[in-house]
């Protein structure tokens, strides 16, 4: 039996989110200022031969899926040839996506055709034009719509990410939810959290999961879904609706007790919860020459650590704006 990532909570380790870039090609506002963005130098990124090897030695330890996220991942030059360089991994199961959709268009078809590619969360805010340029602080609406309906056509799963912003898209809710009815898409609406990068946005705690719920309902008649245990969303089915509805609460529920999930981000550094401060640095033990027997050494008692409970512990250190962004985390 090979070796398993376990922490001191008995949880198993099956799970990465690596954040393949910091850069992004839009600005949203609860992500990012509009301006003097602290990007890291291009060689303080992990090169994809170094990501490779990292996902290789923690699917040796029994991580079977990785989500790649941003930044926008597909800003990061030959992202694709990572995905096909991925895919040659025997002991991953599923490669997912979490993008902004804007440059990926063109590109659906060879998602299609790489087996292991499977699941794409798509984040947009808004369905209206204006609103959404607004929000994102560039003009592609256009684009992201596009991509949208492609992917919903497409063999591949969808999940659309909409973080709920007060005062922006919450007279949005239900038009979102509308378009799970002849959509095969799974649409989540996210209490915003607030990793904003130093942006200007007071984060609104009036729209939490529960709020959302009630609006949802005001329209439709939702069922609960049994979902995963790891899963971040509470999930509804709604009679004769083809898609299916789900939260991500930030405040008001915690999945901490059920997660299986570690993260990478872009300049490679650990992070066993999306709370912490990151733990190690991999890039610069790679490049001082460690091995791969070194890796697993380290990833195994790293994840020892992993905090019972990070939610908890960031609602007692601040509930304020946080200087890092989600950009800059792989969200
Ligand atoms: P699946 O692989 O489809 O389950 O996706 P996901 O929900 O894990 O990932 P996605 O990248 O679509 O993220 C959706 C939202 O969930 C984002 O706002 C993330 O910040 C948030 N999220 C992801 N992981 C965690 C986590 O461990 N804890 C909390 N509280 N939120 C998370
Ligand atoms: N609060 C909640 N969700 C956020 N995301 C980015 N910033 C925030 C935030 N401050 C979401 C993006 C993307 C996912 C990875 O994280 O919309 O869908
Ligand atoms: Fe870019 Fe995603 Fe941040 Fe928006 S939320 S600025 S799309 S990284």
């Amino acid at each position: 039996m090979q070796q398993q990532l376990i922490d001191n909570f008995g949880r198993q380790i099956s799970y990465v989110r690596l954040a393949v870039t910091d850069r992004c090609n839009l600005r949203c506002q609860y992500c990012m200022p509009a301006h003097g963005i602290e990007i890291a130098p291009r060689e303080g990124l992990l090169t994809f031969k170094e990501m490779y090897r990292i996902i290789r030695v923690l699917t040796e330890l029994g991580v079977t899926k990785v989500r790649l996220t941003g930044g926008e991942p597909f800003v990061r030059k030959d992202f694709i040839k990572f995905l096909e360089m991925l895919s040659f991994n025997d002991l991953l199961e599923t490669i997912n996506i979490t993008t902004n959709g804007a440059m990926i268009a063109k590109h659906i078809k060879t998602l299609e055709r790489m087996e292991k590619v499977q699941n794409i969360n798509l984040s947009i805010d808004s369905l209206q034009k204006e609103k959404f340029h607004q929000i994102t602080r560039r003009d592609v609406f256009p684009e992201v719509y596009e991509t949208f309906e492609a992917l919903e056509k497409s063999s591949l799963n969808l999940k659309l990410n909409v973080v709920v912003q007060a005062g922006f898209n919450t007279d949005e809710i239900v038009d979102f939810v509308a378009l799970t009815k002849d959509k095969d898409v799974a649409v989540r609406f996210i209490e915003e959290m607030p990793f904003n990068g130093k942006g200007q946005r007071d984060i609104q705690e009036n729209w939490n999961y529960n709020k959302i719920l009630e609006e949802i309902k005001t329209k439709f008649d939702v069922q609960l879904l049994n979902s995963e245990k790891s899963s971040t969303s509470k999930n509804f089915s709604i009679e004769g609706h083809k898609g299916s509805v789900g939260i991500i609460p930030a405040f008001t529920r915690t999945i901490c007790g059920d997660c299986n999930r570690i993260r990478i981000t872009p300049t490679g550094t650990f992070k066993n919860c999306l709370f912490d401060d990151g733990v190690f640095n991999l890039r610069d033990f790679i490049r001082n020459g460690a091995g791969n027997q070194d890796l697993k050494e380290l990833f195994l008692s790293l994840v020892k650590d992993k905090p019972e409970n990070g939610f908890v512990a960031e609602a007692n250190r601040s509930k304020g704006n946080v200087s890092e962004s989600m950009s800059t985390i792989g969200g």
